[in-house]
């Protein structure tokens, strides 16, 4: 009994009764690295004294908490839509105002304050259907077919959870690449789907090799039923930009192995090396002919926080599915509508990515400056990023050929790799603790991306301003030196 009579009762919701697929669930990339930056970040504040002046979060693809400017017609519409008596202020460009108005005409009650359709706006669903067939070439899309989403995440989540089901050897398993954006072992974790593991060949640029995806499935059929496979182009946290050919080939072992394919392709607007190009899965899908294309089940996926948009705290996205079943994608419309709509707000802002101004324009001049501007620091970021790591002993790069980040292999003596292992921590964790601790700079391990065995990584964003950017390469590239130098003196003491 508790001192005011009452007996003392213990939580209903503790560590032993919460849903285990919720404990296994684990997202890196903001994890306990970055407990500790903002730890650090605090005592900065408080006057405590560290070998660094600022914490430079170089760990999220987060294009502006790392200073990147909104490109000014997004907002402007943004604004306009938000707070309507706008509308009457000459400062704004008329073109801008006349997609507000459009747009708040097809907003229940003319305001971005009241729910949407679940699937979303429809105006902003058939704009994305336009966007798509003048990206694709004219490859038809249909309204009917997109829906928008609280960024990628959700709708990769709610596909996702359209595919898990069984038990025992017939569980959903779920081919991602490794490494991987650990969205996708969150989720499969938290579903309890299986997650069927296919290596990215780093020798080869991290490309993707069909035989690869024949030795995974192989072995996963041996314990689930293997039934998607999810592809990243432009790769995170890897950076490759996959080739024409290689996308045939995904596609054709899909077609053949009978896999629903789930295309990622949030980065498809960050391609900077020379000779690269996006090809969409859709596109090349229909240009397999109708074999393919009026038989492979695929949903792709795109988001207002990448490419040079930059606006990730809207969290808008869209997700466009080709050849499902009509029956499940009735079923699909069911579930998002039980989460109401997405933001309104984000889908405003995503139909001015996919709606944006055109040659002729009045406001056509600024934002290509701003567009190519963001586009062209990312390029020289990407090159900048691969060549000084490249120049730094026992650190190696591959190119970055798109998307925001390195993912630089690095060499840990073994001294380092044992004290590691000796606290329980993976040695590439044990490597970017002390490099926070020691610099600042936040990346995140290899190792909450996934990683061959007995190879070690981080993962950083290009993000950072290039002066900012120039130091801290080489700040991790001395950074790296020291500490290679401090375990190997180790080693050989004994
Ligand atoms: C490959 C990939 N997919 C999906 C997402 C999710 O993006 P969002 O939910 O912000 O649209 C990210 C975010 O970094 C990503 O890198």
């Amino acid at each position: 009994m508790a001192e005011n009579g009452l007996a003392r009762r213990g939580k209903v919701l503790t560590l032993d009764s919460l849903n285990p697929f919720v404990k296994k669930v684990e997202y890196a990339v903001r994890g306990a690295i970055v407990t500790r930056a903002v730890q650090l970040e605090k005592e900065l504040q408080q006057g405590v004294k560290k070998p660094f002046t600022e914490v430079i979060r170089a760990n999220i693809g987060d294009a502006q908490a790392m200073g990147q400017r909104p490109i000014t017609f997004f907002r402007q519409v943004s604004a306009l839509c938000m707070y309507p008596d706008l509308l009457n202020d000459p400062n704004f460009p008329e073109d801008a105002k006349q997609k507000a108005r459009r747009l708040l005409a097809a907003c229940g009650g003319q305001s971005v304050g009241a729910y949407s359709a679940s699937p979303g706006v429809e105006v902003i669903r058939q704009d994305v259907a336009r966007f798509i067939e003048c990206r694709d070439g004219g490859i038809p899309s249909s309204p009917e077919n997109i829906f928008l989403s609280i960024g990628a995440s959700d709708a990769i989540v709610t596909i996702l959870k359209l595919l898990v089901s069984g038990e025992g050897r017939s569980r959903t398993g779920v081919m991602i690449p490794i490494p991987q954006y650990p969205l996708y072992s969150a989720a499969l974790a938290e579903l309890n789907a299986v997650q069927i593991n296919y290596y990215l060949d780093e020798d080869k640029c991290w490309a993707l090799d069909v035989g690869e995806l024949r030795r995974a499935l192989r072995q996963a059929r041996e314990h689930c039923r293997p039934r998607a496979l999810c592809i990243i182009n432009p790769g995170n946290p890897t950076g490759q930009v996959q080739s024409r050919q290689c996308i045939e080939d995904v596609i054709h072992f899909a077609w053949e192995e009978h896999l629903f394919l789930l295309a990622d392709e949030v980065y498809q607007e960050n391609v900077y090396a020379e000779g690269s190009q996006f090809h969409s899965f859709k596109k090349v899908l229909f240009e397999m002919g109708p074999k393919y294309s009026e038989s492979v089940e695929l949903a792709t996926f795109h988001s207002i926080s990448k490419g040079f948009v930059g606006e990730c705290g809207f969290r808008g996205g869209y997700m466009e599915v080709i050849n499902m079943d009509p029956a499940v994608q009735q079923q699909l419309t069911k579930l998002v509508s039980v989460r109401l709509c997405p933001p309104v707000t984000g889908q405003v802002l995503l139909d001015v990515v996919v709606n944006r101004p055109q040659p002729g324009d009045p406001s056509y001049q600024q934002f290509s400056q701003e567009k190519q501007a963001v586009l062209s620091a990312l390029a020289k970021k990407a090159r900048l990023t691969e060549e000084t790591f490249n120049q730094a002993p026992g650190i190696h790069c591959n190119p970055v050929q798109g998307a925001m980040y390195a993912f630089p292999r690095i060499y840990l003596p073994p001294r380092a790799v044992q004290e590691a292992k000796a606290k329980g921590q993976a040695p590439d964790m044990f490597f970017c603790l002390k490099l926070l601790e020691e610099t600042g700079i936040c990346v995140v391990p290899g190792s909450g991306f996934g990683q061959k065995e007995g190879t070690f990584h981080f993962r950083m964003t290009i993000l950072p301003p290039l002066e900012k950017l120039e130091v801290m390469l080489q700040k991790l590239s001395q950074f790296h030196a020291r500490f290679t130098k401090e375990y190997s003196e180790l080693q050989a003491q004994g």
